[in-house]
């Protein structure tokens, strides 16, 4: 017999033959031997995919079987049954319409959702004496597929762009968490549905989103973590300092300045003297400098991915002759 493609029949016979064999359980002794096994096929099975659940031990003298979603035997729970005998077929109320039984008492259930994890039971009425019955149990557990993270941009700008990622994949009944760093993720103001999403949305990224972000997706009985993706965010350059803050020299003297500013990338620098260019990077160092050396030192940083550019001068005084400790200035 092969899987069911028509919906069930009509309803009054299904009904009528449901009350029928309810009748007759209320004279059963409660089943003595329960050495019926259910195997899964396959062990593990995600969502959207089949699963066949094979009874062994049959016993002897079968005269039907019965499925129920559960684990107590109520009409309300009743999935479908199969009359060896006619080779009728049941559906009752829990019959979604992915469930096959066979003629050898196994249960194909198509395309699994998570409504479908949790127990089952096969019910098997024996002939003869027509007081006897056993009973199977299985619990299915769906496996929690490992997550991934899809973002929209992964190398936002500061204060420019706004960045959504997306915990994949979208399932019903299940729990979704956040890791920054690996912390779970503060529940910030800022974050626009903070907490438990699957869809993480930073508004204006900062420097400060700058790390590793997982998800976690979480079911009823496990949980499991995607890999990490990083988010780079691009920032910067910062006004650049200028050290030390020394400003007078003496003829003699070696100059040695440094440049300093935050940007990601690493920023390009340059530095100008009088508006003359005198050297890339962002240290200068210049030995025995003369009153020449004076004048007003700049230093441009630029950020080539953010296209961003900025400088800061410092006037450097170099005299030619010794001056008194007390009128220098700065050092
Ligand atoms: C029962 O029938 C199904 C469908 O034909 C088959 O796949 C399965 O191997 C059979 N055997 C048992 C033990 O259920
Ligand atoms: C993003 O941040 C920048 C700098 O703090 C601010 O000027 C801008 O208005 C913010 N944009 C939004 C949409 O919050
Ligand atoms: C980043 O965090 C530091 C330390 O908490 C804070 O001082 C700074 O203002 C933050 N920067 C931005 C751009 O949010």
């Amino acid at each position: 017999m092969g899987p069911l493609s028509a919906p069930p029949c009509t309803l009054h016979i299904t009904w009528k033959e449901l009350l029928l064999t309810a009748s007759l359980l209320i004279f059963w002794n409660p089943p003595t031997t329960a050495q019926v096994r259910i195997e899964a096929q396959p062990t593990k099975v995600s969502e959207g995919k089949d699963i066949l659940l094979l009874v062994h031990n049959l016993p002897q003298n079968v005269a039907g079987y019965i499925w129920y979603k559960g684990q107590i035997m109520d009409l309300q729970y009743y999935i479908t049954a199969y009359a060896i005998d006619t080779e009728m077929l049941i559906f009752g109320p829990a019959y979604s319409g992915r469930e096959t039984v066979y003629s050898n008492a196994s249960l194909l259930i198509q395309s699994v959702n998570q409504k479908d994890a949790g127990s089952y039971t096969v019910e098997i009425i024996k002939r003869g004496e027509g007081t006897e019955g056993v009973t199977g149990h299985f619990t299915l557990y769906l496996e929690t597929p490992k997550p991934s993270i899809s973002s929209s941009n992964l190398n936002p700008r500061e204060n420019k762009n706004a960045v959504a990622l997306t915990c994949e994949p979208k399932t019903q009944g299940y729990t979704y968490m956040w890791w920054v760093n690996g912390q779970s993720l503060p529940v910030s103001p800022r974050l626009k549905q903070p907490g438990k999403i699957r869809i993480l949305i930073l508004p204006n990224v900062t420097r400060n989103d700058t790390g590793t972000y997982e998800c976690e997706i979480w079911d009823r009985v496990a949980s499991i973590c995607s890999d990490p993706v990083t988010l780079d965010v691009l920032y910067g350059p910062d006004i650049p300092s200028i050290f030390p803050s020394r400003t007078n020299y003496r003829s003699g003297q070696n100059l040695y300045l440094y440049c300093l500013t935050d940007s990601n990338p690493p920023a390009e620098y340059t530095w100008t003297i009088n508006g003359r260019f005198l050297q890339s990077g962002p240290r200068i160092y210049i030995p025995q400098i003369t009153t020449k050396h004076s004048g007003l030192y700049r230093c441009s940083v630029r950020n080539s991915a953010t296209g961003s550019e900025c400088s800061t001068f410092k006037s450097i005084r170099v005299s030619g002759k010794w001056i008194p400790a007390s009128l220098s200035t700065g050092f």
